[in-house]
């Protein structure tokens, strides 16, 4: 049965669509068949992926419209690797959802991907910031095949004082109330700390989150790296020498002991 990463915050900027991308190639790379869905209009993954062509091709906005799903996937030119793009007009199909005669339609994208589901390892989710019907959707795959991603990076609020724990902790209460009704799914999920500087605004950051989230906090750390917050367009798990390579390398690793 395939696996799932959601990546989503209640946040903005936070890194999710690099974690995406960086996870999808990683896990590829590991001979892992891989479909990443972006699910953000923003489409900053498929951008990543395919280039110009990602407004040429269909993606999710057709898929949600009813378009077979084998026409909705493309090939991303690595190995293993393959993408359900999404563009600008995703808001639109995001706003008839809402409006559906049927009520809220949250399990249209998890019935649309069925055909495929099992013809890949890993589903890799990128969401949008902030909660929408979207990402309700997304949060149907939560079932015990499931992970849940939550990237945060420390600001220089106390965590206690800032909005992070309690924006999380209003993530996850919203997951659980999302996933189908009666069924009593607990969300796995994990923290994972980001653009994680050496001052003594992360140390302190970091001290908290992980003394707070415990085992639901990842071991591994991604740095700050000022080259990635110029670019937007790199694939850093391809330099192997880099610090934050090894560690997404190694946050793969401790992802495949969760999964
Ligand atoms: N380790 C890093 N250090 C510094 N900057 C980074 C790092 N990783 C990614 N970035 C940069 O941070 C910015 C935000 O990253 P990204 O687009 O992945 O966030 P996001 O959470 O997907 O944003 P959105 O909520 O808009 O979808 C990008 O410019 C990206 O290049
Ligand atoms: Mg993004």
């Amino acid at each position: 049965m395939s696996k799932k990463i959601i990546i989503a915050s209640h946040k903005g900027g936070v890194n999710k669509s690099t974690i995406a991308a960086n996870l999808g190639l990683g896990f590829a790379n590991d001979k892992k068949k891989v479909l990443m869905i972006d699910t953000d209009s923003q489409a900053n993954l498929s951008k990543k992926y395919l280039k110009d062509n990602y407004r040429k091709v269909d993606g999710i906005y057709e898929l949600l419209k009813g378009e077979d799903v084998n026409n909705c996937i493309h090939h991303t030119g690595y190995e293993n690797l393959d993408i359900i793009p999404a563009k600008q007009q995703l808001s639109v199909a995001k706003k008839e959802m809402l409006l559906s005669m049927h009520g809220i339609q949250q399990q249209k994208l998890m019935r649309s991907l069925i055909p495929v589901i099992d013809k890949y390892d890993l589903l890799i989710f990128d969401t949008a910031p902030g909660l929408d019907i979207m990402t309700f959707n997304v949060f149907q795959f939560l079932d015990g095949t499931g992970l849940l991603i939550i990237p945060v990076v420390p600001d220089s609020n106390k965590i206690e004082d800032s909005d992070s724990i309690e924006g999380m902790n209003l993530l996850l209460e919203e997951i659980s109330e999302s996933i189908k009704a009666g069924e009593n799914i607990k969300p796995r999920f994990k923290v994972l700390l980001t653009e994680v500087d050496n001052d003594e605004v992360s140390n302190e950051f970091k001290l908290i989150t992980k003394s707070h989230f415990k085992e639901k906090a990842f071991i591994t750390e991604i740095p700050f790296s000022a080259k990635h917050a110029r670019r937007r367009d790199n694939f850093v798990i391809e330099k192997n020498r880099t610090k934050i390579s090894r560690c997404y390398k190694q946050l793969i690793d401790e992802i495949k002991e969760e999964l």
